[in-house]
C-alpha cells in the first residue's frame, strides 16, 4: 500500500535554504521505495487565511477535527488528515516561524482542540519533522521555533523530530547588499563545514520517516 508524506514549505524562496532542506528530505524519503509518495506544498503559492474563528469546527453534533473554512488550504488540510507523515519547514523571521506557517498551523490545530475538555485530537497520529533555517548560531540564536504550536503537534500527532540549519547564507553575494553585520568569510567557513551535513541530515531524516511509515 503506497504511503504519503506531505511536506509543507512555509518559506517564500523556492531555491534557498529551507527549500533545499525540504528537497533533500523528499529525496531521502523517495530513495526508500517507489511506494513512498512525497508531496510538497508551498504555502506562499496558496491564497488562504489563518483561523477565521468561524467556530464551524465546534458546532454541537457536527464538531470536526479538520477545518471547515473553505479556501485554498482546504484540500491541503484534508490531505494531511489522511497522510502517513508530515514535515513542516520555515525560515525564522524575527525569532518565529513565518506568518504564513503560523496561519497554516492555526487552521491545522484549532479543530484538534476540544473546548469541552481541552484535549487535542488529530484525525490520525503520524511522524512529524520540524525544519528551521536561520542566521543564528547554535549557541546564539533568537529562535522560538514552532513555539506553542509545538505542544499541539506533539500532543495530537506525536513527538516531532527537529532539523535546524544554523548560520545560513541569506544571499548569494554579500558584497551586493548592506549586510555589514555579517562577515561573509565567517559565513563561508560555517557553510563549508556545516551545509552539506545539514542537507545530509535532512536526507537521512527523510529516509528514516519513509522507513517508519
Ligand atoms: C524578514 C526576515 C527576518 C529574519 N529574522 C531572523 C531572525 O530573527 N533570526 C535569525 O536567525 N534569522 C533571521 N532571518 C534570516 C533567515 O531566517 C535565514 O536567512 C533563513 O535561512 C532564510 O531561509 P530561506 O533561505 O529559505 O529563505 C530573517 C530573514 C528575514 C527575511
Amino acid at each position: 500500500m503506497p504511503k504519503k508524506i506531505i511536506i509543507i514549505d512555509g518559506g517564500p524562496r523556492k531555491t534557498f535554504n529551507t527549500a533545499a532542506m525540504l528537497q533533500k528530505f523528499a529525496e531521502g524519503a523517495k530513495s526508500v521505495s517507489v511506494d513512498i509518495e512525497v508531496k510538497t506544498v508551498r504555502l506562499y503559492d496558496l491564497d488562504y487565511k489563518g483561523c477565521m474563528s468561524c467556530m464551524a469546527c465546534k458546532v454541537k453534533g457536527r464538531a470536526s477535527n479538520i477545518c471547515k473554512f473553505k479556501d485554498a488550504l482546504t484540500p491541503v488540510l484534508e490531505e494531511i488528515a489522511q497522510a502517513d507523515g508530515l514535515v513542516l519547514g520555515s525560515p525564522i523571521y524575527f525569532g518565529q516561524i513565518t506568518g504564513l506557517m503560523q496561519a497554516f498551523l492555526e487552521r491545522l490545530a484549532f479543530p484538534w482542540l476540544s473546548y469541552n475538555d481541552y484535549s487535542l485530537t488529530a484525525p490520525k497520529r503520524m511522524p512529524v519533522v520540524l525544519v528551521e533555517t536561520m542566521n543564528g548560531l547554535p549557541e546564539r540564536n533568537n529562535s522560538q521555533g514552532y513555539g506553542s504550536m509545538e505542544y499541539c503537534i506533539t500532543t495530537a500527532l506525536g513527538e516531532p523530530q527537529h532539523l535546524i540549519a544554523y548560520n545560513t547564507y541569506q544571499v548569494k553575494n554579500y558584497d551586493r547588499y548592506e549586510l555589514a553585520g555579517f562577515s561573509e568569510e565567517a559565513k563561508r567557513q560555517w557553510r563549508d563545514e556545516h551545509w552539506e551535513q545539514d542537507l545530509q541530515a535532512a536526507f537521512d531524516a527523510g529516509r528514516r520517516m519513509a522507513e517508519a511509515v
